[in-house]
C-alpha cells in the first residue's frame, strides 16, 4: 500500500492565543503525555480505536456516530490521534485537533505506522484555526470537552459543524464531578461541590469543566443544538479500566460515572451565539 501522508498545521495567529486554563493544560499534557500513553494506549487501542470512556466500551455496541464514510470528521483534543485514526481508515476525511505538540507526535507516529492520512493541527478547541461549516461530526472522547470552557467549546463546534451535522462527546457525568475529590484525586462518598455552581474543576497541575445537566442543555438550545441522545452507562462488571479503582468501578456501578452526549446540528439559520459565563475562567 503507498505510504500516505499525515499533514501537520500549526496555528501561530495571535488571536489564537491560549486561555491561562488552557495554557496550564497544555504543559501538564506535554509533561504526561508519555506516561499516559504507557498506562492507556493499550487499552485505548482495543476495538480498533473506536471505544468510549475509562471502560473501553466499544462504539458497535452504542452505536453512536452515524456513517461517517466521505464525511468531513472533526476530533477536538486528538491525543495520539486512534479514533481519528479509525475513522480515517472507514474512509472519512479527518481532522484532529490537540494543544499538545507531545501528543501530537504521539498522534502523527501511529497514523504514519497505520499508513493513514490526518490532518492534524496544534490549536486549543477553544479557538480553532478552520473555516464555519467544515465538518459533518465534531466528537472526541475525554478530549477537548472535558479541559475546555464549554462556554468557548460549544459555540465553536456549532461554528465549524455544518447544518445537520453532529457533535457527539464523552465527559465525566455532573454527578461524578459533585462527588469528585480533587484533593485526593478520587470518587468520595459524599457530595464535594454545589451542583448549581460547578464550572472550573481545579486540579493542581490541570483545569477540567463541568456544568450541571440544566445548564450543559440551556447551552446546546442557545447554539442551535438538538439533543438526540445522553448515554449514561454504569460501569460495566466485565470490563476492566486502567483509569478507575475498584472502589471508583464499584461506584459507577449505581451513580454514573460518565456521560456521552450526542447533538444535532439544527438547520435553522439562527447564528450560534456565546452566552455569558457563570464564572471566570
Ligand atoms: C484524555 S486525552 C483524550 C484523547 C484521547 N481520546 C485519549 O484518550 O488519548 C485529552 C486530550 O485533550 C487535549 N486537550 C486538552 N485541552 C485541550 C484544548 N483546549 N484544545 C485541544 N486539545 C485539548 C490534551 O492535550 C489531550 O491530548
Amino acid at each position: 500500500m503507498a505510504r500516505r501522508i499525515v499533514r501537520s498545521t500549526r496555528s501561530s495567529h495571535p488571536a489564537r492565543r491560549l486561555t491561562r486554563h488552557a495554557a496550564k493544560n497544555r504543559r501538564d499534557w506535554n509533561r504526561t503525555a508519555d506516561l499516559y500513553e504507557r498506562a492507556h494506549g493499550p487499552g485505548l487501542a482495543e476495538h480498533q480505536g473506536m471505544s468510549w470512556g475509562c471502560f473501553h466500551v466499544p462504539e458497535k455496541d452504542l452505536g453512536l456516530l452515524r456513517d461517517t464514510r466521505g464525511k468531513d470528521v472533526l476530533e477536538l483534543g486528538c491525543g495520539a490521534a486512534r479514533w481519528s485514526i479509525a475513522l480515517a481508515r472507514g474512509g472519512a476525511h479527518v481532522v484532529g485537533v490537540d494543544l499538545s505538540p507531545r501528543r501530537l507526535v504521539q498522534a502523527r507516529t501511529l497514523a504514519r505506522e497505520a499508513g493513514v492520512s490526518l490532518t492534524l493541527v496544534e490549536a486549543s478547541a477553544e479557538s480553532v484555526p478552520l473555516p464555519d461549516q467544515s465538518f459533518d461530526l465534531v466528537f472526541c472522547d475525554f478530549g477537548a470537552m472535558t479541559f475546555a470552557d464549554p462556554f468557548r467549546t460549544v459555540p465553536e463546534a456549532a461554528r465549524l459543524l455544518r447544518p445537520g451535522g453532529q457533535l457527539v462527546f464523552n465527559t465525566w457525568s455532573p454527578i461524578h464531578t459533585v462527588y469528585l475529590d480533587v484533593r485526593n484525586e478520587r470518587v468520595a462518598s459524599r457530595p464535594q461541590r454545589d451542583y448549581f455552581r460547578m464550572h472550573r474543576v481545579e486540579w493542581s497541575k490541570s483545569v477540567e469543566f463541568q456544568l450541571p445537566y440544566g445548564a450543559w442543555i440551556q447551552l446546546f438550545l442557545d447554539n442551535g443544538f438538538e439533543l438526540e441522545r445522553l448515554v449514561e452507562l454504569p460501569a460495566p462488571a466485565h470490563l476492566r479500566s486502567s483509569y478507575m479503582s475498584a472502589r471508583e468501578a464499584r461506584w459507577g456501578r449505581t451513580l454514573p460515572l460518565e456521560a456521552i452526549w450526542s447533538l444535532r446540528r439544527r438547520s435553522a439559520s439562527r447564528a450560534p451565539k456565546r452566552r455569558a459565563r457563570p464564572g471566570r475562567s
